[in-house]
């Protein structure tokens, strides 16, 4: 069943894993009510990314963002939707210490948010921590390859799986995260036939970026998509919009309305009577 589909109700997580192999999942993120309102029609699935440290709070990676942030933005993309399954990242530091401790803090995000699920980066060594919370009701979306939260011990952001040692290493963590039972896989940065071995293999739905056509479904961060963040555009974005030019043309037009005192007219004024 896909959003427009299921109009009276929100999509599941369920709903998503019945899409191995059929209709790609569409993903988008979103980090506010008035964004997340606009997408909702148009997506299956709404990623509020931790990627917003970088794209909103301006920060150089994604590793300053806590799990309060996470939770407002969370609760405001869920005020915002109505038919998307919603997703909500957890920040680095809030997961890896100990199962325990994650779901101490997914748990919070999960009650606090009502978002459907949580997503956490890491392959074999987060196995264990997936399948605890699995286990105790939290529905675990997993992430290999690119891992921005690993920018440090990854080298940068590069393109995973080049390398046959880095290729299986990928593949093996994808394998572990889906079988602790993780309900889909976020396969970022990837060679693309690398990640189109891991989609046929894997029991459960891959979402590529910069990953491969023959993902179970594509995430893009809207504000890329839109040209709203231009910071770097990376090779696997595809640009829908120049929303950038567009916002920087309105505030230029309402500087120069401004200061030309062509703002406010009559008509944006109260108590001025209309000219005959
Ligand atoms: O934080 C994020 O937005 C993400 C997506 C890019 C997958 O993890």
């Amino acid at each position: 069943m896909s959003a427009s589909q299921a109009s009276q109700r929100r999509l599941t997580v369920a709903d998503l894993e019945a899409r191995k192999g059929g209709e790609p999942i569409v993903c988008l993120t979103a980090y506010s009510a008035s964004v997340a309102r606009l997408l909702d029609p148009h997506v299956d699935l709404v990623l509020v990314g931790d990627s917003l440290g970088m794209v909103l709070y301006g920060l150089e990676t994604t590793l300053a963002v806590d799990l309060d942030t996470m939770i407002r933005h969370g609760q405001a993309v869920m005020r915002g939707s109505r038919q998307a399954c919603v997703v909500v990242d957890m920040p680095f530091g809030s997961y890896q210490a100990s199962p325990a401790k994650a779901f101490t803090a997914a748990a919070r995000v999960m009650a606090e948010t009502g978002c459907a699920a949580v997503k956490l980066e890491g392959g074999i060594d987060m196995a264990e921590t997936v399948a605890f919370l699995v286990a105790r009701g939290v529905p675990v979306m997993g992430h290999v390859g690119l891992m921005p939260q690993s920018v440090n011990t990854l080298g940068g952001y590069r393109a995973q799986g080049k390398a046959e040692a880095e290729a299986k290493k990928i593949t093996a963590d994808a394998r572990a995260i889906a079988q602790a039972g993780a309900f889909s896989l976020v396969l970022e940065g990837v060679m693309e036939p690398l990640a189109r071995q891991i989609t046929e293999e894997l029991p459960i739905p891959t979402i590529g970026i910069g990953a491969s056509v023959a993902c179970d479904g594509q995430v893009l961060v809207t504000d890329d998509l839109l040209g709203l963040f231009a910071d770097f555009t990376p090779k696997f974005v595809k640009r829908y919009a120049d929303l950038g030019s567009v916002v920087s043309g309105a505030a230029a037009g309402f500087a120069t309305d401004v200061r030309s005192r062509a703002f406010p007219g009559p008509e944006h004024c109260f108590g001025v009577k209309a000219e005959d």
